[in-house]
């Protein structure tokens, strides 16, 4: 079965229609073609918003996303910066039930390797419960490199968080862990 994804694409001026939302199509794309280049359904995108950077708002889509809509994955986009109108992490913590911050130090430690600005992006990743939450930052070129470096090793992850794949001994290959 398909992991359900909620995209949320955090932009004051994209939700008063100022500004085109691409982030959130890139989204879309990388795992469409990320589905077709493993060959299966993994990821099927379930719900998708367009919100200004209000914490308030933020935490209650996150929660009606994770515990009413039953999304597996929910990405956001955008807000991790230092602008005094980025919430996005802080948020995320504050729906979290468990912190998960391998998932944002990689792709920090990946980034720097594109542009030292990677060090500005403060994204979260988190576990509420048993949906995953991951921080894009904001611009379409950062979420498509972003999630480029984490897609080989979410799947997995939601395996084991879903409890699907009970094994992380295995290099991650389908077809060797145990059922
Ligand atoms: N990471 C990658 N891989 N590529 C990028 O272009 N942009 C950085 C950083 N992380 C970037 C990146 C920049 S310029 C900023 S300000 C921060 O992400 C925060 O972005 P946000 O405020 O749009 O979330």
């Amino acid at each position: 079965m398909a992991y359900k994804v909620g995209i949320i694409t955090l932009s004051d001026k994209g939700s008063r229609g100022e500004r085109e939302d691409k982030s959130g199509p890139a989204i879309c794309e990388m795992l469409e073609a990320w589905n077709k280049k493993e060959g299966r359904e993994i990821y099927e995108v379930g719900s998708e918003v367009l919100l200004p950077d209000d914490q308030i708002l933020l935490e209650g889509v996150l929660m009606g996303m994770a515990d009413e809509e039953g999304m597996n994955l929910i990405l956001t986009t955008g807000g991790t910066g230092f602008s005094p109108r980025d919430i996005t992490p802080e948020a995320t913590y504050a729906v979290a039930t468990k912190n998960a911050p391998g998932i944002a130090e990689y792709m920090r430690a990946k980034s720097f390797e594109i542009t030292p600005k990677a060090m500005l992006s403060r994204g979260a990743s988190v576990i509420r419960n048993s949906t995953l939450i991951i921080n894009l930052p904001g611009s379409p070129k950062a979420v498509r490199e972003n999630l480029g470096f984490i897609l080989p090793a979410l799947e997995h992850g939601l395996g084991v968080l879903l409890g699907r794949e009970g094994e992380c001994g295995s290099d991650g290959h389908h077809g060797e862990h145990h059922v």
